[in-house]
């Protein structure tokens, strides 16, 4: 196996690769309290998640007062579900870097600064749950523990963690891209936070290809066909938990609006906010191009329609 990831590894462009992002990496470092909180607060008086990702614009029955408020709650769980997928991550990342320690140096040097990026990152969700709490009304609650999910994440094969964590880090771009940064009127500082993470991401998701690719080459046909198995079974799981946070996310929220909403309405929220979290979990990534076409490279037309099959309810809903 040695043999094969060193020649692999002098490969011009691939070399290059590991080379640019650990240059891109070093150039772009930065701090939380330095260059991203610097002692600001969260804007209570601003949206947090822009319409586009929380869906609260087709609640036309909500005052803006309540549309604000749940465009928050969805917000800080916005926070708490990428300090949550960081946890197998970071892990997961740490053990790929591990492979790489005493071949090529710099996969190496550039899976141990992915996670620390991933480190830095939940220290940073961790914060702003504390900052946001400080200010909204108790009884918020996270329906699952990160470590708990990393180890049932990390039980599954590394090519069913690696699609994920690819999956993931893409649709982190899009969001950023094409919602948080068009947001005028959302909260500076969430997207200052969206914006620094993004940064990050969109180096890490060269990693996770280089990553999943070599994975893919060293798996037997059999393994492969274990591996999608995993991944549908990890998709699933992620809805559970998104299930879950939805129903605790509408309850808080129908305990702190403002104006009164009937139980019909209450339900109608309940399923945009299922919606909203699928689309931002899920969907976006599962739609996003370059994973539509990665996936499709890895994986054979039966298990394609494996995939397919599961992801339709999901899709549908
Ligand atoms: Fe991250
Ligand atoms: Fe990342």
């Amino acid at each position: 196996m040695n043999a094969a990831i060193t020649s692999q590894d002098l490969a011009p462009g691939r070399a290059d690769r590991y080379a640019q992002v650990v240059r891109l990496s070093k150039k772009s470092e930065w701090q939380i309290d330095r260059d991203l909180l610097q002692d600001r607060g969260f804007d209570f008086s601003r949206k947090f998640l822009p319409d586009g990702l929380s869906r609260v614009e087709t609640l036309t029955f909500l005052t803006p007062d309540d549309a604000r408020l749940l465009s928050q709650i969805q917000g800080r769980t916005y926070a708490y579900i990428f300090g949550l997928v960081e946890r197998f991550i970071s892990a997961k990342m740490l053990d790929q870097g591990r492979a790489h320690a005493l071949d090529n140096q710099l996969a190496l040097e550039a899976l141990v600064r992915f996670t620390n990026d991933e480190i830095k990152h939940q220290e940073l969700f961790r914060r702003m749950e504390l900052m946001i709490g400080e200010q909204m009304t108790l009884g918020y609650r996270q329906v699952a523990n990160p470590s708990d999910v990393a180890r049932a994440v990390l039980g599954a094969s590394t090519w069913a963690v690696l699609a994920l964590t690819c999956h993931i880090e893409l649709f982190v771009q899009s969001h950023y891209v094409e919602s948080i940064v068009k947001g005028a009127d959302l909260c500076p500082l969430f997207k200052d936070v969206f914006m620094y993470h993004w940064k990050d991401e969109s180096q890490h998701v060269v990693l996770d290809e280089l990553e999943w690719k070599d994975e893919h080459a060293r798996l037997s046909p059999a393994d492969r066909d274990t591996a999608v198995n995993d991944l549908i079974a990890l998709v699933a799981a992620v809805d559970g938990i998104l299930q879950a946070q939805s129903a605790a996310d509408t309850q808080y929220f129908m305990r702190n609006a403002a104006h009164p909403y009937s139980e019909q309405e209450g339900a109608t929220v309940k399923d945009v906010v299922l919606g909203a979290y699928r689309w931002q979990y899920i969907i976006s990534g599962v739609r996003h191009p370059h994973f539509g076409r990665l996936l499709t490279s890895m994986t054979t037309a039966a298990q394609m329609e494996r995939i397919q099959a599961a992801l339709a309810p999901i899709l549908a809903g």
